[in-house]
C-alpha cells in the first residue's frame, strides 16, 4: 500500500520542516551571567546625559536592537538588553558637583557599568517574590570587568515597584524623548 508511505513522508516533513522553524534555544541566564556587550556604545540611545546630582553622577543609557522595538503599550520584548554607564562628576574641594557652561553635570571617571535584560525563562533561580518579570541583572565595574560583590536583591528591591513600566525607570521620559527628540 502506498498511501501510509506517502503519509509517513509528508509527516516526516512536517516535522523537519516544523523544527526548522523553531527559534533556537535560549541559553538560561541568571542575575550575574549577562555578559558586557563590546559594541553598546553604537547601540540606539535610551537616554543620555541623565543628571543625578544627588547621586554625584551622569548616566547614559542604551537598548539594543530588541529593545528598540519596546512601544509604551506593550513595554520591551525578549531580547531587550539595556546598558547603562554611571559617570562619577567632577567635584569642587567641598565634595560640591561642579557645573559646566551648560548648567550640566561635568563626567569625571566612569565608575560602573550596569546591565538588564529580559528573555523567556531568564531568572529562573530568583525566587518568586524577587522576581521582576524575566529581567535579570549584572553590575560590572568601570574598567569593564565583572563586579563580583554586586548585590544583586539591591537591583530587584528598586526596580521591582516599576512593574506597570516593564521594570524600567524613565520609561515614559524615553517614550516622551522618543517623539520629540527623534531618539
Ligand atoms: C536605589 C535604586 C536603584 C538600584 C539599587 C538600582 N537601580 Fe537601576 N536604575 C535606577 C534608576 C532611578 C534608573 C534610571 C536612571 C537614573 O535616574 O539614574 C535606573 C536605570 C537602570 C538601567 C537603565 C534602564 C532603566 O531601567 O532605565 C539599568 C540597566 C539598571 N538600572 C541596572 C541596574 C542594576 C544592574 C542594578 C544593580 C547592580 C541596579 N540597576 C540597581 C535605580 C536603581
Amino acid at each position: 500500500m502506498k498511501t501510509p508511505t506517502l503519509t509517513a513522508l509528508a509527516l516526516g516533513l512536517l516535522i523537519a520542516g516544523c523544527s526548522q522553524m523553531e527559534s533556537k534555544p535560549v541559553a538560561q541566564l541568571n542575575d550575574g551571567q549577562l555578559s558586557l556587550p563590546g559594541d553598546y556604545r553604537s547601540w540606539p540611545k535610551f537616554l543620555t546625559a541623565v543628571q543625578r546630582e544627588d547621586a554625584k553622577q551622569v548616566r547614559d543609557i542604551y537598548m539594543n536592537a530588541d529593545a528598540k522595538k519596546g512601544s509604551a503599550d506593550k513595554g520591551f520584548p525578549n531580547g531587550s538588553v539595556f546598558v547603562m554607564e554611571n559617570w562619577a562628576v567632577k567635584l569642587d574641594a567641598d565634595g560640591k558637583p561642579v557645573k559646566g557652561a551648560d548648567g550640566k553635570l561635568v563626567k569625571d571617571k566612569l565608575a560602573a557599568v550596569f546591565v538588564m535584560g529580559k528573555n523567556s525563562g531568564w531568572g529562573g533561580n530568583v525566587p518568586e517574590a524577587q522576581r521582576n518579570g524575566n529581567w535579570i541583572y549584572t553590575a560590572f565595574k568601570g574598567n569593564g570587568e565583572l563586579n563580583g560583590e554586586a548585590k544583586y536583591e539591591t537591583c530587584r528591591g528598586c526596580h521591582a515597584p516599576l512593574k506597570d513600566k516593564d521594570f524600567v525607570f524613565r520609561y515614559d521620559e524615553h517614550f516622551a524623548a522618543v517623539k520629540t527628540a527623534g531618539y
